[in-house]
């Protein structure tokens, strides 16, 4: 057995407009844990910027993995662990999600607890408290989930988009806590009728791959952005800017901040140039679906 692996977990957009709390695409922005077994528990944040102060036992690795492993009365050995990151923190784009898949996948790895697919997607939409992207960064490509009172998760699994993303990143966070505490708690029964119809509109667009339906969908979202657009900085500017230069839709990157479009493919660069002029506060970056989730590797351990 090789004694050096590397994790690698895609991050996620999750809601895509309307389908809150369900629809999930994973995104070619990378969470990476390069792990050997140790004396002693060492995590190190590689990524300028990944905090550098923090204790390895509030660490959400650490804890999600320690958890895993106890559930199957397994104990975790110590391991040293460098982390990568392209995800930003509280930014909308599964940062967290990513990092409880990783901790799964760390636990199942050095425990050999034989978790299936099924497992890890129950798992890790349990412990996130809803199955979007959890289970994109698990399965990759695009995901249609439902998770039920007990915690099983049921997902319909999309490959092969043919379609580009941009994100649209401010130098803001947004913590999903607090982006949740603006939504209201019920909806009448003619705006959930609206709201449920606008979302299975967009779930069927993805599986037909109707490009056009499917951004016209991500638009009409009744759930929750028009509760939190007013926190989240020009997305009213960002959406017509994208319209104009050729998006086929464009909405909120989960809880947001970041705002996200799909585009076709052709338009690439010469859009994110585009938008760079007109939005210079935000990063902007032109990104695929993964296709692939999560994946363990073998390091060779070189011996110098
Ligand atoms: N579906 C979640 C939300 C995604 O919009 O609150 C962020 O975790």
């Amino acid at each position: 057995m090789s004694k050096k692996w590397q994790i690698t977990v895609p991050g996620s957009t999750a809601n895509l407009g309307p389908g809150f709390d369900s629809i999930g695409l994973s995104l070619s922005l990378y969470l990476e844990l390069t792990v050997t077994l140790a004396d002693q528990w060492e995590i190190i944040h590689v990524s300028e910027h990944l905090p550098q102060d923090f204790k390895i036992e509030d660490h959400l690795i650490f804890t999600i993995a320690k958890e895993t492993a106890e559930r199957y009365q397994k104990s975790l050995p110590p391991c040293r662990i460098e982390m990568r990151s392209e995800l930003p923190f509280a930014r909308g784009l599964g940062s967290s999600a990513a990092a409880i898949v990783a901790a799964i996948e760390l636990a199942n790895l050095v425990c050999d607890l034989n978790l299936t697919t099924q497992d890890k997607l129950n798992l890790s939409s349990q412990i996130e408290g809803h199955p979007d992207n959890a289970t994109a960064s698990v399965l990759g490509g695009l995901t249609i989930s439902q998770m039920d009172e007990e915690g099983n998760v049921d997902t319909i699994h999309v490959q092969d988009l043919d379609a580009s993303f941009v994100v649209f990143i401010p130098h803001v966070e947004l913590k999903t806590s607090e982006a949740r505490k603006v939504l209201p708690e019920q909806f009448d029964r003619g705006y959930a009728v609206r709201a449920s119809a606008n979302a299975n509109m967009l779930a069927a667009s993805f599986v037909l791959k109707d490009y056009e339906r499917i951004g016209r969908y991500m638009e009409s979202d009744l759930f929750h952005e028009p509760f939190r657009s007013k926190l989240i900085p020009q997305f009213d500017e960002i959406h017509c800017a994208a319209k104009e230069a050729g998006a086929y839709g464009t909405a909120l990157s989960g809880a947001g901040p970041t705002v996200i479009s799909i585009i076709p493919n052709n338009l690439g660069e010469a859009f994110v140039s585009k938008m760079k002029v007109r939005f210079p506060s935000h990063e902007i970056l032109l990104t695929k679906t993964d296709h692939k989730g999560v994946s363990v590797t073998a390091v060779p351990n070189i011996l110098t």
